[in-house]
């Protein structure tokens, strides 16, 4: 059977992440990509690495009709319109099996539901990826747990932080166009993993019925004026007049729709974490038993002293927004692995094969965008928001928060 082609839309930072996942996987090719910037490069990795033949395609139109399936992984203010361009192609005759999409969605409720309606239009399957869900150690605890689980009842509390020291490209700092801050950014991960988690073993990935958000936003490292300035230097994005919050934490209540218990997921995401690099951290309690994740626990450690130092010269060689290159270093040696790139690929391609839908689809993408943009809601109003409420269900549909709006001043001061 021929490989399956997918084509890449955007060549930046995840769709290099994306095409080591590739070179992973049995059966498929990195066949394409479109791109504004950097396409030409990403083929020449693919085609020197393996994962091709891989083409430089010129617009949406023409990677659509020489792929088997497209992955959106351009900036999230470019969304709507690549989704638009994507469903004409389809309609004009390009012969896709299935539409990914990076995280979040969209980045306003009503921007994610029209994403949900320009896919459904097109008639094809989709995948929303969200890799933490498809990380091999959340799926391992979940196996282990199971026999645990059926006996003792299911977990109660779910814990799930994304921490970084702050993004690599000025549009992510900037929330008129990302959409927020690090809630918008990372949030979505951490609030779709503590949901995946709590859902009791066996159950649909929106078993559990979301009933309520509380959360806050705050910025406490790249307000003070000294980081305030270097931000401006390093990115170009003003915090004195448009600022995002770089620390957000909150708590969202689920109702077990058989047995009435809540749940609760607890989030936690900053731009302030200067430690190694990249953290993802979850655990899960339930009556008697416990499982906990920390992806900077690897079984290699580095060490560079200061005379070695000039030796170390790449330092995200170690890890993801790695903030050193002396030291003690944690190394993951496979990153695409361990964050559950490889496995989200994997199911999208199995899946659209199939002509279905992958593990999480766009629709489920909806419903993070929907409690994400709860929690900006919350922490502007400070209170926790009651999302059973039909008038809530209401506001959310045309929210757009005040950081979205550029107007964080008047909340994060
Ligand atoms: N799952 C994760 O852990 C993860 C990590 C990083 C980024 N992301 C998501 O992936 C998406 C891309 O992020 P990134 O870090 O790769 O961004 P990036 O800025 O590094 O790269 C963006 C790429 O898209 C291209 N692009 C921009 N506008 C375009 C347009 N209109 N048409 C075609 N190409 C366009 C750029 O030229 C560039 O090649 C974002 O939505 C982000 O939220 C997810």
């Amino acid at each position: 059977m021929a490989n399956f082609r997918l084509g890449f839309i955007g060549a930046g930072f995840i769709a290099k992440f994306q095409a080591k996942a590739v070179a992973q996987i049995r059966g498929v090719d990195l066949a394409g990509v479109y791109a504004l910037k950097g396409a030409e490069e990403l083929a020449a990795v693919a085609n020197a690495t393996g994962i091709g033949p891989c083409k430089v395609y010129g617009s949406v139109d023409e990677i659509c009709r020489n792929v088997d399936a497209v992955a959106v992984f351009a900036p999230n203010m470019a969304r709507v319109q690549l989704m638009t361009e994507i469903a004409a192609a389809v309609k004009a005759g390009a012969g896709l099996k299935g539409i990914i999409c990076e995280k979040p969605l969209g980045r306003t409720v009503a921007e994610a539901n029209q994403i949900v309606e320009i896919a459904k239009s097109a008639g094809i399957p989709t995948a929303y990826f969200e890799n933490q869900v498809h990380m091999k150690g959340i799926r391992a605890q979940m196996e282990q747990l199971k026999q645990v689980q059926a006996q003792m009842g299911p977990l109660a509390l779910a814990r799930s932080a994304e921490e970084h020291s702050g993004p690599h490209e000025p549009w992510f700092w900037d929330p008129t166009r990302q959409g927020g801050g690090v809630l918008s950014d990372m949030g979505c991960h951490s609030i779709a993993v503590g949901w995946y988690v709590l859902n009791p073993t066996g159950k649909p990935v929106d078993f559990l019925e979301p009933v309520s958000v509380s959360a806050v936003t705050s910025l406490l490292k790249w307000g003070v004026p000294k980081y305030r300035d270097e931000l401006m230097k390093r990115m170009g994005v003003d915090y004195s007049k448009t600022p995002a919050e770089d620390f957000a934490t909150g708590i969202v209540t689920f109702k077990n729709p058989e047995t009435g218990q809540l749940v609760q997921a607890q989030f936690t995401n900053s731009w302030m974490y200067d430690k190694q690099g990249l953290r993802l951290m979850m655990d899960g309690l339930g009556p008697g038993y416990a499982f906990e994740l920390n992806s900077l626990k690897s079984p290699l450690e580095i060490f560079i002293g200061d005379q070695a130092a000039e030796a170390a010269a790449d330092s995200e060689l170690a890890l993801e927004k790695s903030t050193a290159s002396r030291g003690l270093l944690a190394v993951e040696t496979n990153e695409a692995d361990l964050y559950g790139y490889v496995d989200e690929i994997q199911d999208a391609v199995k899946c659209f094969s199939e002509g279905k839908d992958g593990f999480l689809n766009f629709e489920y993408g909806a419903k993070i965008t929907l409690l994400c943009q709860a929690a900006y809601m919350a922490a502007e109003k400070g209170k926790t928001i009651d999302l059973t409420d039909p008038a809530v269900q209401e506001e959310l549909k045309t929210y757009t928060s005040l950081i979205a709006q550029g107007r964080g001043g008047e909340i994060l001061f």
